[in-house]
């Protein structure tokens, strides 16, 4: 276990055990507030809610929330809220993505088809919106709604380069901005918002949560290539076949010679391995160092994120958020 400046952090177990009792509170809380008064939105919230997932950003809001006071219901209340907008983005990014494995299971879109899920993801954005504003602060409004767009735009953005091998690193940090470091940043802040915290306190826990978001999403798409389908809960390679060229990929393109652009190009084209195998673009990557240098890049933030954690006094709360930033770069999914 690394040491972090002001005692040792905390492991996964340590970390669930401090935040358990409020997280069965928020599924409860989740469960209650997905019922719709038409039985396809409550089978399909369910549904999700049911599949698993890290509960990762509960998890962050309600550890930054303690971390900076006490958000007592409020709190708890606002993790379903961030775990339901969590869900609302899933569904829809699936639907984009034609997914079909979500969790390990088939995902929403499968089972319950494109339409259904639109109309349900939605419902669940307002529903999460309508909660929020049980706490009487326009402050969280602001944030949610600033939030949401940002997401929308990041997916939007990321359709529109669907495809594209000109994809530089900093089209590709904006990306990871607006679609994963955003939500996690939001998580932070309203957790400390929700505790009372002044806004330099706010400011610094959404900081830190923004660099963890961002090395969430780099390790994620690292992952995405060199995890197992089993350990992942979704098929691997599953990025460059939807045509999204990620950062290990970008630094391998970089130095790659004119015939293996030409393998990357052949995958985008087709939309699969059956020309190029999948192995093909592994090696090519890893040629050129494309996944050490992610994974170095993702460890820079996760480095900036302990940093500032560093900064906080030495409390359970203040280990566990170390403890997050490590199972963030050494996790398998
Ligand atoms: C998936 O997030 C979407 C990304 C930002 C990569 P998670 O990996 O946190 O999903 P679950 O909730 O644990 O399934
Ligand atoms: C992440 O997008 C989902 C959102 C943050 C909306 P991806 O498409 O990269 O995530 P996975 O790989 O489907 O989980
Ligand atoms: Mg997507
Ligand atoms: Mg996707």
């Amino acid at each position: 276990m690394e040491l972090s400046k002001l005692g040792p952090s905390l492991t996964a177990r340590e970390i669930l055990e401090l935040v358990q009792d409020d997280l069965v509170r928020v599924e409860r809380e989740i469960g209650l507030e997905s019922v719709a008064s038409v039985d396809a939105i409550t089978t399909i919230s369910r549904y999700l809610q049911s599949s698993g997932g890290k509960r990762l950003r509960p998890t962050l809001l309600l550890l930054s929330s303690r971390l900076a006071g006490d958000g007592g219901d409020g709190a708890v209340r606002m993790a379903a809220v961030v775990e339901m907008i969590h869900a609302a983005t899933l569904v829809h990014d699936d639907v984009i993505d034609v997914a079909e494995t979500r969790r390990g299971r088939p995902s929403a879109n499968v089972l319950f088809g494109n339409h259904r899920c639109v109309l349900a993801g939605d419902w669940l954005y307002m529903q999460a919106f309508q909660m929020a504003l049980r706490e009487r602060n326009f402050q969280i409004l602001d944030l949610l709604i600033a939030l949401t767009q940002m997401m929308v735009e990041g997916e939007l953005l990321q359709l529109e380069r669907l495809g594209s091998m000109s994809v530089t690193e900093a089209d590709y940090m904006d990306l990871v901005d607006r679609k994963t470091a955003s939500l996690f940043s939001a998580c932070a802040r309203l957790g400390a918002m929700v505790a009372g915290a002044e806004n330099g306190m706010v400011g610094k826990l959404g900081e830190c949560a923004w660099n963890l978001g961002m090395a969430f999403q780099l390790v994620d798409d690292v992952l995405d290539f060199t995890a197992t389908e089993n350990a992942l809960g979704k098929p691997v390679g599953s990025d460059l076949r939807e045509g999204k060229v990620t950062l290990p990929l970008i630094y391998a393109l970089e130095e790659a010679a004119d015939d293996e652009r030409e393998v990357v190009r052949t995958i985008l084209k087709d939309g699969s391995y059956d020309r190029v195998p999948f192995e093909k673009v592994l090696a090519l990557i890893e040629s050129r160092r494309g996944m050490e240098r992610a994974m170095a890049r993702a460890e820079a933030f996760t480095g900036k994120a302990r940093g500032m954690i560093n900064e906080f006094p030495d409390s359970p709360y203040q280990r566990a958020l170390y403890g997050l930033t490590e199972l963030v770069t050494d996790r398998d999914h």
